[in-house]
């Protein structure tokens, strides 16, 4: 038994959710009962010992602007050393509003307009946001399914980090959309690559923190020397579920970097965090393990549903097993049905997921279904679904 509520269904309706406003823009008489399971965040409340911390601090008296104190910054210090055996200084550590915002000043601070950038897709969409949207040029590493599991093509990223026009690599890990918890000897095998040819690094890894038993996840920057001086982009928001407080950690080893780094957020005006983010974050890497540890168990139960739900529709309908984190990344090209008409076959059950379209190329035909929510809701939308094929497709 759990100490803490993972069963009960909080009223996301009220806190103007984004995965609610979502659906409800797509479909405006959706059941009621019916629960998204789009947006990357999860429907469970927020830990306790979070919560208390948030409400000790004096917040409503006084919104003034604040900066990551000693203390702040020996929390994410402490956890990352404890946690993942990466050893920081808290000088290293630079804070903003968000890990995309940190990754969009990672492209300006080491691209110019016109630079390449080398994905491995699919990959979560604001990837090619802060690439293309920046004027600089998305390189497609497209990746391999091989046993129903995504694998890294390690000729082709060869290649694009030999083209000297591409300076920098944006990598996810673990891995949105697919969960795919990269090993160190892959980690390793990319920083060798990108050290060969001199092709930066930032590393994505807000979802380094709900692991599944049998995966360990590796700090991309502990895998080399070189690996040290890439750019570590970081939150608690997804693990702790606090994206609503808008605070990210950045590590940056290397002083020129660093300083570079810091310019670019100060001439964007993104050089801070909010501090309701930071008391929300030190709660969370000191005092909320055992919520993690607990939310963990559930997701891990919840990604066993979907799989044994899929598994009978296989090959037509597939899903991916996930190393980390709530997101299960499910392929319906085996359907023989386009990629709209599926899409809006689930809509008409009521079953709401994100397309993977969003996730660029590789995401054709796949639909991504987030599993941070009750159980008894999670297996309420699968219901749905299963009657829906049963009924559109004999399934
Ligand atoms: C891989 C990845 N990076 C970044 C984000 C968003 O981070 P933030 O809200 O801190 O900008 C998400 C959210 O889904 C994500 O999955």
């Amino acid at each position: 038994m759990s100490a803490y509520d993972f069963t009960s269904y909080y009223d996301r309706k009220r806190t103007k959710a984004s995965k609610w406003v979502q659906m409800l823009a797509r479909k405006p008489d959706v059941k009621e009962g019916v629960v998204p399971m789009t947006v990357a965040d999860m429907d469970f409340m927020t830990a306790p010992e979070i919560v208390a911390a948030l409400e000790k601090y004096p917040a409503m008296e006084l919104l003034g602007y604040s900066r990551p104190t000693n203390d702040y910054l020996g929390a994410v210090v402490d956890f990352y050393q404890k946690e993942h055996g990466y050893q920081a200084q808290k000088e290293w550590i630079f804070t903003t509003p968000g890990v995309v915002p940190a990754l969009a000043s990672a492209v300006r601070t080491l691209t110019k307009p016109g630079e390449g950038v080398i994905l491995l897709t699919p990959i979560y969409g604001p990837f090619f946001d802060v690439t293309e949207g920046q004027g600089r040029k998305a390189a497609i590493c497209p990746m391999r399914v091989v046993n129903n599991r995504l694998e890294i093509d390690f000729a082709c990223f060869e290649q694009l980090c030999r083209e000297e026009n591409n300076k920098l690599f944006l990598l996810c890990s673990p891995h949105n959309p697919s969960g795919r918890v990269w090993t160190r000897e892959e980690l390793t095998r990319l920083a060798d690559i990108c050290e060969k040819y001199q092709v930066h690094v930032a590393s994505d890894e807000i979802h380094s923190d709900i692991v599944m038993d049998g995966h360990a996840h590796t700090v991309f920057n502990t895998v080399s020397e070189y690996a040290g001086k890439a750019i570590l982009c970081t939150s608690a928001g997804k693990t702790f579920n606090i994206q609503a407080l808008q605070c990210a950690n950045v590590f940056i080893k290397d002083k020129e970097l660093r300083d570079a780094y810091e310019r670019d957020n100060l001439y964007a005006g993104i050089e801070r965090a909010n501090v309701m983010g930071m008391v929300g974050t030190a709660a969370a890497y000191r005092d909320a393990l055992p919520w993690r540890d607990a939310v963990t168990r559930v997701i891990a139960e919840n990604h066993k549903t979907v799989l044994d739900f899929f598994a009978p529709y296989a090959p037509r309908i597939q899903a991916m097993a996930p190393d980390a984190s709530f997101l299960v990344w499910v392929d319906f090209s085996g359907m023989g049905v386009a990629h709209e008409e599926f899409f809006q076959f689930m809509t008409d059950c009521d079953f709401f997921v994100s397309d993977g379209n969003f996730f660029g190329p590789g995401g054709e035909k796949h639909f991504r279904l987030n599993v941070g929510l009750p159980a008894a809701k999670l297996k309420e939308n699968l219901a749905r679904l299963k009657q829906g094929l049963k009924e559109r497709y004999g399934m």
